[in-house]
Formats: structure tokens, sequence, C-alpha cells
């Protein structure tokens, strides 16, 4: 089969197609015959050599997938057989064939194109593992989202409208403002020109926000704890300004907050399956009712994962950028 691999990892890296073997599936897993894969800023680290795959994940590139199952590993009961589904991988997802374990896997939602489903299991896996199981998201609360035109942010902005809360959130450019806003946001901020912090207060009366998903980091650490509310929890699901900051923790303290993070590639497959179940509980009848869609960006054949990757790196893109197989 073909598959992504990476020549001269590292800052300078180069992505090419080269002839691979077909992984076989093991004991409850299925062999995948992809249509398309997820691109996620993950990839670029894995690519730059800054993201190792997890032990006994594919170092292969590609981390979601849609497509067909084409073949039962030990144990993997007949009905998967034949199934279109779309799934979260710990690797291997950029490739003409992948593995995954069953609890891994979503059906395809009705009326979604099996391109388009290739889009939905690494947002949504994240999303709800952070915002609903990690921070607690209450009905009526307040939520900021960071980077909200990113692949993240534009299923969480969704996800959280259709849900009824109060959405702010950050990007960087008005397109990806506008975007955002379209997408059910309700206090759209460029944090180019304006501080999050002052317009979260403003329009709460200084009260703030309940949760906050934040992909930044940096000087963002101290500042999302100024634009937190009491009892507030903020989740970190990167940290792309940097790990480090010199932190006045007294905030923390006085508004009772929780400060969390999270990552999902390496979690076991029962927790995975755990957040598949509330996913298909709570977000598959939004996407089925044509609520919630999945936000494609562009998409590239397998062989131009290069330039999908560059696309990412120059953050053009708004929603998922997908690679077709
Ligand atoms: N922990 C986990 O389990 C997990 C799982 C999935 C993803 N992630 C992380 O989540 C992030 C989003 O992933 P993705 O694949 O959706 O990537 P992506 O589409 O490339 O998104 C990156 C986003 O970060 C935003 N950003 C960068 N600097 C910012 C700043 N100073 N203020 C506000 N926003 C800023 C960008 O916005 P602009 O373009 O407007 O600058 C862009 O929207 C990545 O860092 C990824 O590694 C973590």
């Amino acid at each position: 089969m073909k598959a992504i691999r990476i020549d001269n990892p590292g800052p300078a890296y180069r992505l090419f197609l080269a002839e691979s073997p077909v992984p076989k599936p093991g004991p409850g897993e299925v062999l995948i015959k992809a249509t398309a894969a997820g691109v996620n800023r993950a990839d670029l680290a894995q690519a730059q050599g800054r993201y190792p795959p997890p032990p006994g994940a594919s170092d292969t590139l590609g981390l979601e997938v849609s497509g067909e199952v084409a073949r039962l590993g030990p144990g993997v009961p007949e009905h998967h057989l034949g199934k279109q589904i779309c799934a979260l991988l710990a690797g291997g997802g950029d490739a003409e064939y992948c593995t995954a374990p069953v609890e891994c896997l979503l059906p395809l939602p009705r009326g979604t194109d099996l391109v388009s489903a290739a889009a939905l299991p690494e947002a949504y896996f994240t999303v709800w593992a952070n915002l609903f199981d990690a921070a607690r998201l209450q009905p009526g609360e307040r939520v900021l989202i960071h980077g909200g035109s990113s692949g993240i942010g534009t299923a969480a902005i969704q996800l959280c409208a259709a849900r009824g809360h109060e959405v702010f959130t950050t990007a960087g450019t008005p397109e990806k403002c506008a975007a955002c806003k379209r997408l059910g946001a309700t206090h759209v901020i460029n944090y180019r020109y304006e501080d999050f912090v002052d317009v979260v207060k403003q329009a709460t009366d200084g009260r703030g926000a309940d949760v906050i998903l934040d992909m930044v980091g940096g000087d963002y650490i101290q500042r999302n704890i100024s634009a937190a509310a009491a009892w507030g929890r903020i989740v970190n699901i990167a940290y792309q300004s940097g790990p480090t900051a010199t932190v006045n923790f007294g905030p923390v303290l006085m508004k009772r907050l929780s400060l969390l993070a999270t990552t999902l590639r390496s979690r076991t497959n029962a927790e995975k399956a755990a957040l598949r179940d509330s996913i298909l509980r709570e977000v598959w009848p939004l996407i089925e009712a044509g609520t919630i869609k999945p936000v494609v960006d562009q998409v590239f054949p397998l062989m131009e994962a290069g330039k999908a990757h560059e696309r990412m790196g120059r953050s053009e893109h708004i929603g998922k950028i997908l690679l077709k197989v």
C-alpha cells in the first residue's frame, strides 16, 4: 500500500509517498481501507521530531480517518465487516490502510459524506474529553474557547452553541473571527487587537468565564486566571506559546479555580470507549440533525500531504484540513 513517510524529521522535514506493508489487525482491532484522513497540529509536531508516537502505535502520521472496515482481527464481531466508519487513531492514518481498536470506531453519521467524516473524531473526542469530562461544563455556564478557528475550536464552538452556552472565542484574523461568529460564537475576540480578559470581563459584569479551553499557554496562563469566574475551570490541551510562565496563583486560591490539562493519544482503549459512548449519545444526534457540521477547510490528495502541512504551518486554514486517500 501507499503511505506517507517523513524524510529528514526535524524543523525542515519533507513528506513523501512510499510503498509500505499493509498493517495486520491484532486482537480487538480492525483493518480500515481509508477514504480520507484528518491533518492535526500534532502531525506537524511529530514530523518535526517533537511528538513521538506512544509505545505500540504506528510511526506513520495520521490520528484520524474515515473509510470502510476491510478485515477483522481476532475476537472482533462479524457485524463490523464492511461498515463505513470514522476512527480515532494513535497513528497510521496517512495511508491507504490502517488499523484501529474497535473502541475507537464511530459509525458514519447519517447525512455526512465519507470524506468529511474524517474531520470528526480527533476534534470531538478532544472537545468532549476536555470541556465536558475534565472541566465539567454545566448547562447555562459561559465558556471561553481559544483558537476558535482551529479544527478543535470550530468543533467546540458548534457543540457549546448547540447546547445553549454563551461562547467567547479568540481568533487571529477578521475572516477567522467571522467564521467563528457563523459557527455560533456569541463574542469573538481578535486576539491581535483586543485583550480577551477585558472583553470577557466587560461582557459579564466582571464575573468572567466559567470554563476556559486553552491551547496557547505562555502568557495566556496568567490571563486565563484573570478571565475565569469564581469556581472556574481552565483546561489546557497544548502550550503553543510555551509550557512555562511565572504565575501569580493568588487569584487561583481566591476564586477557587481548577487548573487542568489533558492529552488524548495515549489514553487506554477503555478510556477512549467511554468518550466514544458520550460522543455517540451527545454529539452524533446533533450532526445527524444538521445542527453541527464538519468544518472542512481544504481537501488535499494524500500525495500532497506536505502541502497540507504547509497550509497548517502557516495557519491559513479555518476548520479541518483533510487528505483524500
Ligand atoms: N491535548 C490533546 O489531547 C489535544 C488533542 C487535539 C489537539 N490538541 C492541540 O490543540 C491545538 C489545536 O489543534 P488543531 O489540530 O485544531 O490545530 P490548528 O487547527 O492548527 O489550531 C491551532 C490554533 O491555535 C491558534 N492560536 C495560536 N496562537 C494563538 C494565540 N496567541 N491566541 C489564540 N489562538 C492562537 C491558532 O489561531 P490563529 O490561526 O488565529 O493564530 C489556531 O486556530 C493544537 O495545539 C493541538 O496540538 C491537543
